[in-house]
């Protein structure tokens, strides 16, 4: 005897009476989707067609009957095509019956800001970049697809690739930094994650590459504010990411908060017609950013619902997030003759289609197996994941004296972990904003978060070492009176761990900051750690660039650290004792002060470029160098890596040639360790003014001691290239330099040149 789910009674219902849909009919197949899309189309009303342009934020509270809200009327008049975060599953199945149930039993689609991780919480972003690992990134993705999937999930609007140079901006946290093809190669490996190879499977998101375009140049760094830049840069800097993405067959592209060169986002045809479906040929679903469409209004470029509705519709925009915009006048819209019903079903036809890709209308309720979710959600392995990304996360800035690893047999024996954020139990922490305001709290059950204390206790006294834990206040009141415990924590110990940062909430969207030193006098704390010159490691739980010149020039070891989610103690703990050899590298610049901001690796040279401070008549400044406190793509490790001369396999390179870049790189430490080789270029003589340094390309290799393996890199025009003043991508004839090395800044040179 087969027991019915009863979530699946309506579908079986709709079949049994005969209501021989199409809906409903064999697996849908790609091929045969257009066609079903067109059959379902012209069935609907105008009234249903908006309702599927229309996604409604899900009542985020957990246990809400939805029966008494009015989602579910509105579900059931036709008017909603999709649910945003909302975290009840069984909610989600009574909103998805009362979908099925409706006239034509169109299903809805569940978006999610699933950014890292969904049960499971992983690093963010911004510190998954830092491993330069792109296989662990898209098992990262992988494995949040499986969770959130499992839990009725079907849409992540995830991966943002908006790159940005600007630490003052608090979304750089979510983003892969500063340099567009890390973030292309990120972006891939995102989409890759979540989709997988078959958006119907159950296990597969339809991804959303974000936010289309230049949110990551906010003038001033404040968040939502004007972007205005160059068409040049605009494709030069912005697109790349998200053409990688599009190319990678990401499903969705949301829209932009913000105004591009005085045009919003959302209603730019240049960038959603001329180059997203025009030059790319993407064929996806473009959704707004949260009321977006409405605040055109706001913006002062439309003037009602119906202007709005109008001109981001005939942009290329398809579906209204959380604003009810074309609710309210697409029809008006329709009716003045400012849109067309052509347009109208284009928008409703991309909805469609993502719909049937995902499965939806051959099983509605195909993620909403309660079974499939109790069997996935948290698995062990996920965690060891987590721990093992956010250990390839973190970041050796500074290892003065080899004081890391602790080694049992080593001088230091009694330890010290001081600090806010030494054990923190508070939500907040080694988090993200995204851990906490979208989902209900026991989204994220952050009594699972392990915190420094908890794991560094437990793993160095399992070594032998003493270990006292001393929490400080965290927040503006906190004065020196209060660190007395850890005066007397540090006196009695050899070696003191530092632990200070920032809370999760201090990062993120909405929370863009004018300063980038640390708060609450945690300086304080850490002269306190370092005087008299006690041996003392900083531990940086951040989710940005941060300023800490006085730790630079005065702790030993520093060690960044980001927000690195649930496995946030156990990562540091490997670190610290090396169980994991640190291999993580910039994937920003970490400015001395907020003052040198934008500060980015991949400048251009200007006509007077600076030498030394005080060089008068050059481009520096009066009270500080120049360089950053810490270069792109820096990052320390227990070992050491020495580089051989560059070996290329052609010094003229021409059209249609590849040219092979190799160097050896040994292991000359006593650690085995992994090495980011990074490739970098320079042209410098072209048509227009390049970058001293451009990101080509990379490989993490593993080197055990004193191994050398040699990594060959190869280059062919199309890497060469760029957008010149005309707009035209081309690769110039002439001498071109190579760099090879572990970052931007400590290099190995070769030369090569271009003929025709
Ligand atoms: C937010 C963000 C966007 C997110 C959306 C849904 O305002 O800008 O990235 O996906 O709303 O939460």
């Amino acid at each position: 005897m087969i027991k019915l789910q009863p979530y699946l009674l309506p579908v079986i219902a709709l079949v049994a009476t005969g209501i021989s849909s199409p809906l409903f009919s064999q697996k849908t197949s790609v091929k045969d989707i257009d066609a079903r899309v067109e059959a379902l189309l012209v069935k609907m009303t105008l009234d249903e067609k908006i309702g599927q342009l229309h996604q409604v934020p899900g009542d985020i509270s957990t246990g809400t009957d939805v029966a008494k809200d009015d989602l579910l009327t509105q579900i059931k008049a036709g008017k909603v095509g999709s649910i945003l975060s909302h975290t009840n599953f069984d909610n989600k199945i009574a909103m998805q019956r009362a979908a099925v149930g409706t006239r034509l039993g169109i299903p809805l689609i569940f978006g999610f800001d699933v950014i890292h991780g969904y049960k499971t919480i992983f690093p963010i972003p911004l510190a998954q970049a830092a491993s330069w690992d792109m296989g662990a990134i898209e098992r990262a993705e992988r494995i949040a697809a499986e969770e959130a999937s499992a839990d009725g999930q079907n849409w992540t609007f995830s991966p943002m690739v908006d790159v940005s140079r600007d630490p003052r901006w608090g979304r750089v946290m979510e983003g892969a930094g500063e340099d567009t093809y890390l973030a292309s190669r990120v972006a891939v490996a995102r989409v890759r994650g979540f989709q997988g190879d078959d958006l119907s499977k159950n296990n597969t998101l339809a991804a959303c590459v974000k936010h289309f375009a230049g949110y990551g140049f906010a003038e001033a760094g404040r968040d939502y504010n004007t972007v205005d830049m160059s068409e040049q840069r605009l494709r030069e800097i912005v697109l790349p990411p998200f053409k990688a993405a599009a190319d990678a067959g990401c499903a969705t592209l949301m829209n932009a908060f913000n105004v591009l060169n005085g045009v919003p986002a959302s209603m730019d045809k240049h960038l959603l017609t001329d180059i997203l479906r025009g030059e790319w040929g993407w064929k996806g679903m473009v959704v707004s950013d949260w009321n977006s469409f409405g605040e055109t209004i706001i913006h002062g470029a439309a003037t009602d619902e119906a202007d709005a509705s109008a001109k981001c519709l005939s942009a290329g925009s398809d579906m209204d997030m959380a604003g009810g915009t074309f609710q309210k006048g697409l029809k008006k819209a329709l009716e003045s003759g400012r849109v067309t019903q052509a347009q109208i079903d284009e928008a409703v036809r991309r909805v469609l289609r993502l719909k049937f890709s995902l499965g939806l209308f051959d099983d509605p309720f195909r993620y909403l197996d309660p079974k499939r979710r109790a069997a996935t959600l948290e698995k062990p392995e996920y965690r060891l994941a987590a721990r093992e990304l956010a250990a390839n996360s973190m970041v050796l800035l500074k290892n003065e004296g080899g004081l890391l690893p602790l080694r049992p047999d080593g001088p230091f024996k009694k330890i010290a972990i001081i600090g806010p954020l030494a054990d923190s139990r508070s939500n907040k922490n080694y988090m993200s904003f995204w851990t906490l305001g979208l989902g209900d709290v026991s989204q994220y059950d952050t009594t699972k978060v392990v915190t420094p204390g908890m794991a560094l206790k437990s793993s160095l006294e399992e070594a032998g070492f003493e270990v006292t834990i001393t929490e400080i206040c965290f927040n503006a009141d906190c004065t020196e009176k209060d660190f007395s415990a850890a005066l007397k924590a540090t006196a009695a110990a050899d070696l003191t761990i530092v632990c200070v940062g920032e809370t999760g909430i201090d990062c993120g969207e909405s929370r863009s900051v004018t300063d980038l030193n640390l708060k609450y006098n945690q300086e304080i704390i850490m002269k306190i750690a370092a005087r008299g010159n006690m041996p003392t490691v900083m531990a940086l739980f951040n989710s940005r660039p941060m300023t800490f010149q006085w730790a630079s020039e005065n702790i030993p070891a520093i060690l960044v650290c980001w927000q690195p989610g649930f496995e946030a103690g156990n990562a540091l703990a490997d670190i610290i004792t090396g169980a994991v050899n640190p291999s993580a590298k910039l994937p920003v610049t970490f400015p001395r002060s907020v003052g040198q901001v934008p500060i980015y690796y991949n400048a251009l040279s200007t006509g007077r470029p600076q030498q030394q401070q005080g060089q008068m008549w050059t481009s520096g400044y009066l009270d500080s160098p120049t360089s950053p406190a810490y270069p792109f793509g820096f990052g320390l490790s227990y070992t050491t890596f020495s580089y051989s001369d560059i070996k290329l396999n052609k010094t003229k390179l021409r059209t249609g040639e590849t040219l092979e870049v190799s160097v050896t790189v040994s292991n000359t430490g006593q650690h085995a360790g992994e090495e980011v080789v990074q490739l970098y270029i320079h042209d410098p003589a072209a048509d227009i003014a390049r970058p001293v340094k451009e990101l080509k390309g990379f490989e993490k290799i593993k080197l055990d001691t004193y191994e050398s393996k040699t990594v060959t890199f190869r280059l062919t025009e199309q890497d060469l290239g760029y957008w010149n003043h005309e707009l035209k991508f081309k690769a110039d004839p002439g001498k071109f330099k190579v760099f090879v090395g572990g970052n931007s800044r400590d290099v190995k040179e070769a030369g090569f040149e271009i003929v025709r």
